[in-house]
């Protein structure tokens, strides 16, 4: 009877912590606090044109990644990710990051239904909540990881689930993100942008800061602060 009601008291105290919220741990608090801005590479088609020793095409992408609460993973640390290519969105997705016990960074991939005639940047911080998404399980096979090298850099393996090819592999990215950039390197032709020979070198204009539910009852340093 006694081990009865343990198990039972196990069973129900096991459920509980599996669906509260963790606590951020700093790990993910600095790589969710570095990552999260919009970005855009400009800059690089004004070096593409004048660098003719190195004769390099990079597309010219604006992107977002916007750490917000969503009502479909109320208890998980959430992004909201759109990429668009001359004015042409075409990557929206929600990613959903958890860490091991190793410290590496897992994000599954979650598309994002599109809204017809979606402009760039339409939707604004508070359309996010209630975004509708076009399953309810992660795409298979896209889930991405990142690990920290320094204080305030790191790396990772990013797959591209949009590829023109329908390989049943999808292409990587290699991705390092540091304080002021996210640099990433197309590894496959097949991908969706042009391939060149120099990583896409993404500059940070726009800093979101983390929801507040994220960042109650802990304290921890911007790893990218001065101090
Ligand atoms: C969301 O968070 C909960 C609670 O920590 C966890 O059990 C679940 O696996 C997470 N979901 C994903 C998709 O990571
Ligand atoms: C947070 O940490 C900083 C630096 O360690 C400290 O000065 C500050 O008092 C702390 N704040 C709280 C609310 O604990």
């Amino acid at each position: 009877m006694t081990s009865l009601k343990l198990s039972l008291f196990l069973i129900v105290s096991c459920r509980f912590t599996t669906y509260a919220r963790e606590v951020l741990s700093e790990n993910l608090y600095s790589f969710t606090t570095m990552a999260g801005a919009s970005y855009s590479n400009e800059v690089q088609e004004i070096v593409d044109k004048l660098d003719v020793d190195v004769n390099d095409k990079h597309d010219v992408i604006s992107a977002l990644w916007r750490p917000v609460e969503i009502a479909a993973f109320p208890d998980n640390w959430t992004y909201y990710i759109e990429e668009s290519v001359n004015g042409v969105v075409h990557r929206m997705n929600i990613l959903v990051l958890s860490e091991d016990d190793y410290g590496i960074i897992h994000g599954q991939q979650y598309d994002v239904k599109r809204p017809i005639d979606y402009k760039p940047k339409q939707y604004e911080f508070a359309d996010l909540t209630n975004v509708e998404l076009e399953s309810s399980t992660p795409k298979p096979g896209c889930e991405i990881l990142f690990t920290r090298i320094e204080r305030n850099v790191y790396i990772g393996t990013y797959l591209d689930c949009e590829s023109k090819t329908h390989l049943s592999a999808p292409p990587p990215y290699s991705f390092t993100l540091t304080c002021n950039t996210i640099a990433a390197f197309v590894c496959s032709r097949s991908s969706f942008e042009l391939y060149a020979r120099l990583s896409y070198i993404f500059f940070k204009k726009e800093r979101y800061a983390l929801p507040a539910q994220w960042i109650e009852g802990v304290n921890y340093t911007d790893p990218c602060s001065l101090s």
